[in-house]
């Protein structure tokens, strides 16, 4: 059999909230040729806790990787033509590992085979850097010691409360103007500080100077340079921008932020470089690069990004300010306002495990299709507080509107509303900051499949509703970032290339009269989640 001749492939490994994937595209017709999936098991200790295990998920990285690399051989196509591999991930997820204890284990994953090699383009603050690495000289098994705090966990709760007691005023923004963004539980900087002060084996590392800190692109690069045998250990300017120690304005980290409450002695130098942030990536892979140009990806949770250009924009209405991107180094990082809603894939799962409604997630749109109405039934997911715009941790769940009539299906249908409203939300935030309304919404992800979700989602804005053929555009982001630091030829750069890109658009169907009317009772709703023990 012959091999097929496609020119240069570039990838992305994409480490989400609820799986990992590796996806490998044509670098001339961004064609999606390959990819494989792996999900991420989650556990919830207690309350309010949510955990991942790292070697999990860099053992998913390498089956992903494997994987996509023998359904391309079975395509006949030469995996040698892949030029670049971009890291994309879940933000503000927290890992504190010990750099000695790294050892290479015998029993060490045998099928990570003897593969290819794996090439990390690094962005030192000014230069392109590649590393090249054998994956089979990894340490996979062997790193001991390793906590990671999932961006949706809410034990640092206490530290929050005690953090902000200290602010003048009690104002959760007081760090905003560095950082732009508010002290919530959201962020990695109180995650490390429960770690270091709840958990013996991280105490004991800080102070014997073996601990690393690192969101999870730190800990897989650090992983897939070498690990304890001279891994790099670093992270680029998007994720950096999520820790609340670093200034968004400088770029840098920040001696104030790292000393806050003491919060952050411990010694880290990461150096900075070129994964993105998952939503960073979306923003890319969406070519959203124009001021004022917006994105909302439906994951685990819901990211709206809206582009503001070279100037960082504090927003008046509850959104985040933080780095979109930084592609390349004569360019100027490029900034966004985000408005990041906490459960929204979330739900979906949670009807599935905890409440057993459906068996999948494809189950639901049939389910809640099946009513097409919430017959006034509204759920507000708020299980990790609320976050955009109202940043209120204490904030719990709630479905309201109940009567003897009220069934599953209209749970289901609340549930898929609960996502749509809360995106109204945020784009009346953004509105609100930007003062120019934006007037179609590009959106990805995961959920974009369910077609009644995205019906609903143009009833509830009030505007279209544009979602890409090619709905991995987190991932082709990432590997856009990757080849465009190789030199690999980027078809976002030609505008033949970009009217291949096709959409479908979902137009607004109700009558905007009745959107507020439902917008209004859900507000109603949200309101009893905050105050729903008072
Ligand atoms: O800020 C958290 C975000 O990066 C996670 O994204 O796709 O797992 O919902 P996702």
């Amino acid at each position: 059999s012959h091999r097929i001749m496609l020119g240069p492939l570039v990838a992305a490994i994409d480490q989400g909230t609820s799986s990992t994937r590796f996806l490998v595209f044509n670098a001339k017709t961004a064609e999606l040729l390959s990819h494989h999936q792996v999900e991420i098991k989650q556990s919830f200790p207690k309350e309010g806790w949510v955990e991942e295990d790292p070697k999990e998920i860099l053992q998913s990285v390498f089956e992903c990787m494997e994987r996509t690399c023998e359904k391309l051989t079975q395509l006949n196509i030469d995996i040698s033509n892949i030029k670049a591999i971009g890291v994309t991930n879940q933000r503000e997820t927290t890992l504190v590992w010990d750099k000695e204890t790294g050892e290479p284990l015998y029993n060490a994953i045998g099928k990570v085979v003897s593969f290819y090699y794996v090439y990390i383009i690094c962005i030192y603050p000014g230069t392109y850097l590649t590393f090249f690495t054998s994956v089979s000289s990894l340490n996979v098994n062997a790193i001991q010691n390793v906590f990671s705090s999932v961006w949706l966990d809410l034990r640092t709760q206490s530290t929050v409360e005690r953090l902000i007691n200290k602010t003048p005023g009690r104002n959760k923004n007081h760090l905003k103007h560095k950082t732009g963004l508010p002290i919530s539980t959201y962020f990695s900087a109180v995650k490390l500080r429960w770690l270091m002060d709840n958990v013996d084996e991280v105490h004991e590392a800080v102070v014997s100077h073996r601990a690393m800190f690192g969101t999870v692109d730190s800990w897989l690069i650090w992983c897939l340079t070498g690990g304890k045998s001279g891994g790099v250990h670093c992270t680029d300017v998007t994720n950096a921008s999520r820790t609340m120690l670093f200034n968004i304005h400088t770029l840098e980290w920040d001696p104030e932020l790292c000393k806050y409450d003491s919060c952050l002695t411990l010694a880290f130098n990461p150096i900075v470089l070129p994964c993105l942030g998952d939503q960073s990536a979306a923003l890319v892979g969406q070519m959203c690069f124009q001021d004022g140009q917006a994105k909302n990806t439906y994951g685990t949770g819901c990211f709206l990004l809206r582009n503001t250009g070279a100037k960082p924009v504090m927003s008046d209405h509850g959104l985040l300010t933080t780095v979109a991107y930084k592609l390349g180094r004569d360019k100027p990082a490029c900034y966004a306002l985000e408005g990041s809603v906490a459960i929204a894939g979330a739900v979906v799962r949670w009807l599935q495990d905890n409440l057993g409604i459906i068996g999948s997630s494809e189950e639901l749109e049939k389910l809640a299709a099946s009513v097409g109405t919430s017959y006034g039934c509204y759920f507000v997911p708020a299980f990790s507080g609320l976050y955009a715009p109202y940043w209120e941790p204490s904030a719990r769940g709630i479905i309201c509107g109940l009567t003897q009539f009220t069934n599953k299906s209209h749970v289901a249908f609340a549930a898929l509303e609960a996502v749509c409203f809360q995106t109204r939300e945020i784009l009346d935030a953004m509105n609100q900051d930007s003062g120019i309304p934006l007037t179609q919404l590009q959106v990805d992800g995961g959920m974009t499949s369910n077609r009644l979700l995205m019906q609903l989602q143009a009833d509830i804005l009030c505007i279209p509703v544009v979602k890409p053929s090619m709905p991995e555009t987190t991932a082709l982001g990432a590997a856009m970032a990757a080849g465009a630091a190789e030199g690999v030829s980027v078809w976002s750069l030609s505008p033949e290339d970009l009217s291949e890109v096709t959409s479908e658009k979902f137009e607004p169907q109700i009558n905007p009269e009745e959107s507020e009317f439902r917008y209004a009772r859900w507000k109603k709703a949200v309101q009893k989640s905050m105050n729903w023990e008072t």
